[in-house]
């Protein structure tokens, strides 16, 4: 019987590294990679574009039912423009996590999610991967770090970036955006009953990719 292609599932918290992470961890074994939460942020820009508010179930799931979307190594088009630095902004983070919640919504994009499993693999990071989206992957991944590691990340991306930057606004909506990705009915972020917990304070982006490539040899010699 053929085996099924396999899935890596890294799931986590905002800014805790695991976009880094799943995106080495692809180029090293030369999987393929699905950034899901683009795809939530690409649903909120669409929909703020369409004047739809991203409370609205029901708009916001039809919107994306009409999405011409195209992903090209890291760059993501939507209706034929380039989106791939607009759905990055903190309000798109923000607005992303609002039309998450809706059930509706994460009903049409998962079978959008479904069709990135192509051989030889696919590394997939969001928050529901190993829970919702791919329950069968062979190992399930959650990274995470403490809201302050995380929100300092977060605050040095956006200096990088030459962006203005406020580490305690950048706290805050961590904060929110935590409660509510955690305690939305429709998979909200939680590790997988068999996860793998991955805690990142203290540990580099090198060492987290060596830590996932390790458990997928040892799944890789276990299942021979
Ligand atoms: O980069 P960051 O971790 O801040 O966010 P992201 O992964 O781009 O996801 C943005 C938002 O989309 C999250 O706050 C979640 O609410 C939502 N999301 C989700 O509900 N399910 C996923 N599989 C991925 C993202």
């Amino acid at each position: 019987m053929n085996k099924p292609i396999p899935v890596i599932a890294i799931d986590g918290p905002s800014a805790s590294g695991k976009g880094t992470v799943a995106q080495r961890v692809a180029t090293h074994l030369g999987f393929h990679y699905l950034d899901s939460g683009a795809l939530y942020r690409i649903v909120a820009l669409a929909s703020q574009q369409a004047v739809i508010a991203w409370s609205d179930a029901e708009a916001v799931a039809m919107c994306a039912k009409q999405l011409s979307l195209r992903f090209e190594n890291e760059q993501v088009w939507l209706n034929d423009k380039d989106v791939s630095e607009a759905i990055r902004s903190e309000a798109m983070g923000k607005g992303a996590s609002q039309v998450a919640v809706h059930q509706a919504l994460r009903q049409v994009l998962s079978s959008v999610q479904h069709n990135f499993r192509q051989a030889p693999g696919l590394v997939a990071d969001g928050r529901d991967m190993g829970t919702v989206i791919f329950p069968d992957a062979v190992l399930k991944i959650f990274l995470t770090a403490s809201t302050e590691v995380r929100a300092q990340r977060r605050y040095q991306q956006l200096l990088a970036k030459q962006q203005t930057a406020d580490y305690q606004a950048i706290l805050q909506d961590l904060l929110e955006r935590d409660a509510r990705d955690k305690n939305r009915a429709s998979a909200p972020l939680l590790m997988a009953k068999d996860g793998i917990l991955l805690e990142t304070d203290h540990l580099s982006i090198v060492e987290a990719v060596d830590r996932v490539l390790e458990n997928y040899q040892r799944f890789i010699q276990f299942s021979a």
